[in-house]
């Protein structure tokens, strides 16, 4: 079967997108990166991507001056890599409606907390300040509510005494690699889907992918 074509946005270090292509080279993997695009020319992760040959696409936001143009530009990118799918990984800019709804149901996210608590920004700092026991991160669907649409699967890591925010996200971005580039796979397979508004699973292994992680 033909392998799907994934367009990744990122804006920074690159660390997921890098898990995410890592699968890609294993055997069987339903998905293939067809392009990294960055709203921030000077991003790291675009130089990884380049690295393993992967095309990569440089916008800056600030040039292009309003989101209408930036996303405009990134789906033009996509279209243009024939992406059928898009990941966001550690993509930082606010999307417009209209283009979210371009993409409804196979554009998905992964974000540093146990959603639909914490989010935004400083999820880590948030999450010892609120005193949570469990943290974690969580792949969902892109909908026009920031860090709101619907849930694919969750990683669960215990918070520990003395954690300060730095430790904390370690162990949430460990988890992060492996939940990741796991549901985007299910995903590529056509096991994962939205319906109304919810992630409908087409079997018991695509409703079984969240991590809780040992110890
Ligand atoms: C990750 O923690 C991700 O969950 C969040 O932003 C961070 C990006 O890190 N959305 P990286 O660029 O993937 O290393």
């Amino acid at each position: 079967m033909a392998r799907k074509r994934v367009g990744i946005l990122i804006s920074g270090r690159g660390s997921n997108m890098a898990s995410l292509i890592a699968r890609s080279a294993q055997p069987g993997c339903a998905y293939e990166v067809a392009c990294v695009i960055s709203n921030r020319p000077d991003a790291k992760g675009l130089q990884t991507a380049a690295s393993h040959g992967i095309a990569t696409v440089a916008l800056d936001h600030k040039a292009l001056g309003s989101r209408e143009a930036l996303d405009a530009a990134i789906h033009e990118a996509l279209l243009a890599h024939g992406c059928e799918l898009v990941a966001c990984a550690g993509f930082m800019r606010i999307m417009t409606g209209e283009f979210i709804g371009k993409w409804e149901g196979r554009m998905v996210n992964i974000h540093p907390s146990l959603l639909p608590l914490f989010k935004g920004v400083d999820t880590h700092e948030r999450a010892l300040e609120a005193g949570v026991r469990v943290h974690g991160c969580s792949v969902h669907f892109v909908s026009e509510e920031l860090d709101g649409g619907a849930i694919i699967a969750q990683g669960v890591v215990k918070v520990e005494p003395g954690d300060d925010a730095q430790a904390l996200a370690e162990r949430v971005l460990t988890v992060e690699h492996q939940l990741y580039p796991a549901v985007l796979d299910v995903l590529a397979q056509g096991r994962i889907s939205m319906r109304d508004g919810r992630t409908v699973y087409a079997d018991d292994a695509a409703a079984q992918l969240s991590i809780l992680q040992d110890g």
